[in-house]
């Protein structure tokens, strides 16, 4: 008997037959073999759950029930793919799979950032293993990276551009000059965004994300209220090029740091340097940089949405279990690196003690004494101004856009300053507050 024949058949469930779900079919599809080899098993798509056909993949040969839990049921079924997303169907599928013994592999990070305390706890009561890579960062494999390939270090800090629908508007705004109603609509069309995309603009997603990945790296646990959470809808085509002028790009980041008095979660536009590899990341692409205690800065980059690159981090989960299944040794790796004895909470840092440069647009009247009552109130709070912008007033206009850059303030000193300012008479407008970011990298 050849090696090929002997090899075990493992029978996958899935639940969703969305983008991911499409992706994953067809990923399958078409690299079955090569993923057979790597998997050392004949991994075949058995049973999809899905309450309509997708026409972008064949199912033809694949039993398809309306009823998605009907997959879950099945007791040929050895993985579940729960590709569904949201809370609660997918909770659902994800317990009861647990519960009759099956493998489950999912990408929701909504379901992980929210109940994966609860169901890595379910999972291993039941001996089996729950899976998420797809959840962070689409293809990246950027979960193995930091929960395996980082083990030896002590996490210092990450910074990833970790929404691809977010970085996709981003960039069309500011290369393309495009609105962003209008991307928004593309990458909704292209299938980056949540079904609900105020998700994405908003820096939930992200929030989810982070949380996982700040969990990973800290051996804290997941807690999705810990994040500070700002969205994108405020920048404007403006903000983008002044950011552009004074040597910086905006990218929508989750940050995570380590500081002496706990663990500061936030997502948020934030001006990156144009000289960090982390500016350049563009469209749907994602970027995690990572500074390990011992190797030192790492970036983890490409593609964060889409059907195929989150099948890729699906079907690497799948061929995981089904190598351990072959060993019959599950699970290998904890869940979120630790075991879940070992997780400890830490403080959070509050945003107000949060210290960085800052940018500042203004919307002031072009008149005389209004730029010294402006830097009059950052040196009275400390802050010091790094670079200044005021472009002559566009004819017929009253007021001119200032923007200022600031040297390191803490968020509450800074606030402070810019409810004086904002309070000036010659202010005309709320000022758009964005955060710098110079990462050691
Ligand atoms: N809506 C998500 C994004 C999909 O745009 O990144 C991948 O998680």
């Amino acid at each position: 008997m050849s090696g090929i024949e002997a090899m075990k058949t493992i029978k996958l469930g899935m639940c969703g037959l969305g983008t991911v779900g499409s992706g994953t079919v067809n990923l399958f599809a078409q690299s079955g073999g090569a993923v057979n080899r790597r998997a050392g098993a004949t991994l075949e798509i058995a049973h999809i759950g899905a309450r309509r056909d997708n026409p972008l993949c064949d199912t033809s040969n694949i039993r398809v029930s309306r009823d998605i839990f009907a997959v879950v049921d099945d007791p040929e079924i050895d993985i579940v793919m729960e590709l569904v997303g949201g809370t609660t169907v997918a909770k659902e599928i994800v317990e009861r799979a647990i519960r009759a013994g099956k493998h489950v592999v999912t990408a929701n990070k909504a379901l992980i950032a929210e109940f994966g305390t609860e169901l890595f706890e379910l999972a291993s009561e039941h001996g089996v293993a729950l899976r998420y890579e797809a959840a962070v960062a689409g293809g990246i494999p950027i979960i193995k990276a930091l929960r395996e390939g980082l083990a030896g270090n002590e996490i210092n800090w990450l910074a990833g551009i970790i929404n691809g629908t977010t970085n996709f508007i981003l960039t069309e705004m500011g290369s393309a000059k495009r609105a962003f109603a209008d991307v928004l609509a593309e990458a909704q069309a292209l299938g980056y965004a949540e079904a609900d995309p105020t998700f994405d603009v908003e820096g939930i997603d992200a929030a989810h994300k982070l949380v996982i990945l700040a969990a990973i790296a800290f051996g804290i646990p997941l807690n999705k209220n810990a994040v500070y959470t700002e969205g994108v809808t405020r920048i404007t085509p403006a903000d983008l090029a002044f950011a552009e002028e004074l040597g910086y790009r905006i990218k929508h980041l989750g940050i995570a740091k380590l500081t002496e008095s706990g663990v500061n979660l936030r997502v948020h536009p934030t001006l990156v340097p144009q000289s960090q590899l982390l500016s350049r990341v563009d469209g749907v692409e994602n970027a995690v940089l990572i500074d390990g205690s011992a190797v030192g800065p790492t970036l983890y980059c490409g593609a964060g949405a889409g059907a195929a690159p989150t099948a890729s981090a699906v079907v690497a989960d799948v061929v995981d279990i089904a190598r351990e299944l072959v060993a019959d040794q599950l699970p290998q790796v904890p869940a979120l690196g630790v075991d879940p004895e070992s997780i400890r909470p830490l403080e959070l840092v509050s945003m107000d003690e949060v210290v960085t440069p800052w940018y500042l647009r203004l919307n002031v009247y072009d008149k005389a004494g209004v730029m010294s009552r402006l830097s009059s109130i950052l040196s009275d709070h400390g802050i010091s101004i790094e670079a200044l912008i005021q472009k002559p007033p566009v004819r017929g206009e009253a007021t001119v856009a200032v923007v200022i850059l600031t040297n390191p303030a803490q968020q509450a000193n800074l606030m402070s300053a810019v409810a004086q300012m904002e309070a000036l008479e010659s202010t005309t407008a709320d000022i758009m507050c964005i955060r710098v970011e110079n990462f050691k990298a």
